[in-house]
């Protein structure tokens, strides 16, 4: 390893691997440098050579010829899709590299076990991008509980507020829109929460039970004479979907207001007036939410009953303003509730005490999963440098039951809601 830095090689340049993990290298070139990129899309290769200064030899169409090479660089983030992981991961672990792998770790349970295999095998960190765990939120609500604040935990209620445009982009025209090409959205989207929640609770699940469904995103609830694609709708000023209003016009959220970062740069990696409109004649982010291939769901509800017979309680929705996440914590002697987009807890002791905790004051930068992207990466490239063995909070270890109960939260929604038992 080289003696100040950290070398990584980056699997997949889109809006986690380049926009995240790549703007970390070049804001702290200290710390971390890229040594090799893959990416099949020649636009985000390009852009990303460019950016990083990389040589045209280490740059590659794709993870599995740059993996299939000895050794390019200390460790590898995989930012690729879903379906990629688990193959993606393998090929890496078994070239030598310690693994940033984004979650989820893979669709189903053998395919987590696979990688937990291998990352003992070959005797690799493989930390999951399971984000929230790093982040002032969660962590210091994680110290209050285990400070034995509010007691035993008895109660947690927490929810997702995807964000109705959030939803529209990423689950009903975006890549994560079916289950069969990416994964179940509790798995997608909420693995986060099934981890954090957990971990929270520092207890195992035992049953878990669930119900939801695509409730609105389907040809049946199309408003009457509404196109398949929103730059044609005659009825788009009524619908709160509209994708031209969204990313070409609103003085909000468009790129004609020179937004340019993510979601706008998904539909092209150089976003100007006449490229994002050309997408939205053309790609798959101008159709109407009505008219897609969508499968997955947008509202549901998991029960989780914990081992000390504690519960869990959570819910996303598709159908909020905003994209943010709320909680409440009920122990024996006190309660604890949060709101994640304002960075803020209020504590709530039975002796009548009241304290609450403004974490935008105490920590500082809360961007990126509540700050915790850049907590994740810093404490993956430190115990690199350390060569110690400890493994970080979202290690492949920690992170499997998240995705079983994910995952059986999914069979529970399918099965009308039967409640399942938790075990490997
Ligand atoms: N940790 C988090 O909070 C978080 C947030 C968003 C997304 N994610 C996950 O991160 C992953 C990437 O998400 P994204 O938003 O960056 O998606 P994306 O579609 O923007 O990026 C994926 C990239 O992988 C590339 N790719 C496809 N096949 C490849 C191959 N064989 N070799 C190399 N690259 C290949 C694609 O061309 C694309 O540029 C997904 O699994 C997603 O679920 C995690």
């Amino acid at each position: 390893m080289n003696e100040n830095k950290v070398t990584m090689v980056i699997a997949g340049l889109g809006g986690r691997g380049h926009d995240i993990y790549g703007q970390y290298a070049l804001e702290h070139p200290d710390e971390v440098e890229i040594a090799a990129i893959a990416d099949p899309r020649p636009d985000r290769l390009e852009l990303a050579r460019r950016e990083w200064n990389i040589p045209p030899e280490r740059c590659f169409t794709s993870a599995e010829e740059m993996f299939a090479l000895p050794q390019l660089a200390d460790a590898a983030v995989i930012a690729t899709q879903d379906r990629q992981h688990v193959a993606h991961a393998g090929a890496a672990l078994k070239a030598g590299y310690h693994l940033l792998l984004e979650k989820p770790v893979a669709v189903d349970i053998e395919g987590c076990l696979e990688v937990l295999r291998l990352a003992r095998q070959y005797r690799r960190h493989v930390v999951v991008c399971h984000v929230l765990r790093y982040s002032p939120f969660y962590t210091t609500l994680k110290r209050i509980i285990t400070e034995g604040r509010i007691g035993e935990v008895v109660t947690i209620q927490a929810m997702e507020q995807v964000g109705y445009w959030h939803h529209a982009h990423s689950y009903v025209r975006g890549n994560w829109r079916r289950a069969d090409e990416s994964s179940p959205m509790i798995l997608a989207k909420c693995c986060h929460d099934m981890d954090v929640l957990l971990w929270l609770s520092g207890r195992r699940a035992q049953r878990v039970s669930s119900y939801g469904s695509n409730y609105l995103f389907r040809a049946d609830k199309a408003p009457e004479g509404a196109a398949e694609r929103c730059l044609d709708c005659p009825v788009r000023a009524d619908c709160p979907y509209d994708a031209v209003r969204y990313y070409l016009e609103s003085d909000r959220t468009s790129v004609r207001a020179g937004r340019v970062h993510w979601p706008i740069n998904v539909l092209d990696p150089n976003p100007t007036e006449e490229t994002i409109a050309r997408a939205l004649r053309e790609g798959p982010y101008g159709r109407c939410v009505f008219h897609c291939d969508n499968d997955v769901v947008d509202h549901q509800v998991v029960n989780i009953d914990l081992d000390n017979g504690a519960t869990i309680n959570f819910t996303m929705s598709a159908f909020t303003e905003r994209c943010y996440r709320t909680i409440k914590v009920m122990g024996t002697r006190g309660c604890v509730e949060g709101n994640m987009d304002l960075a803020h807890l209020t504590l709530h002791d039975f002796f009548g005490h009241t304290e609450e905790i403004d974490l935008n004051i105490t920590d500082g930068s809360m961007a990126g999963h509540g700050g915790g992207d850049a907590v994740m990466v810093k404490q993956f490239v430190d115990l690199l440098h350390s060569g110690r063995d400890d493994e970080m909070q979202s290690s492949i270890e920690h992170s499997i039951e998240s995705h079983l109960v994910a995952l059986l939260a999914e069979n529970s929604r399918l099965d009308e809601g039967r409640s399942l038992p938790v075990e490997l």
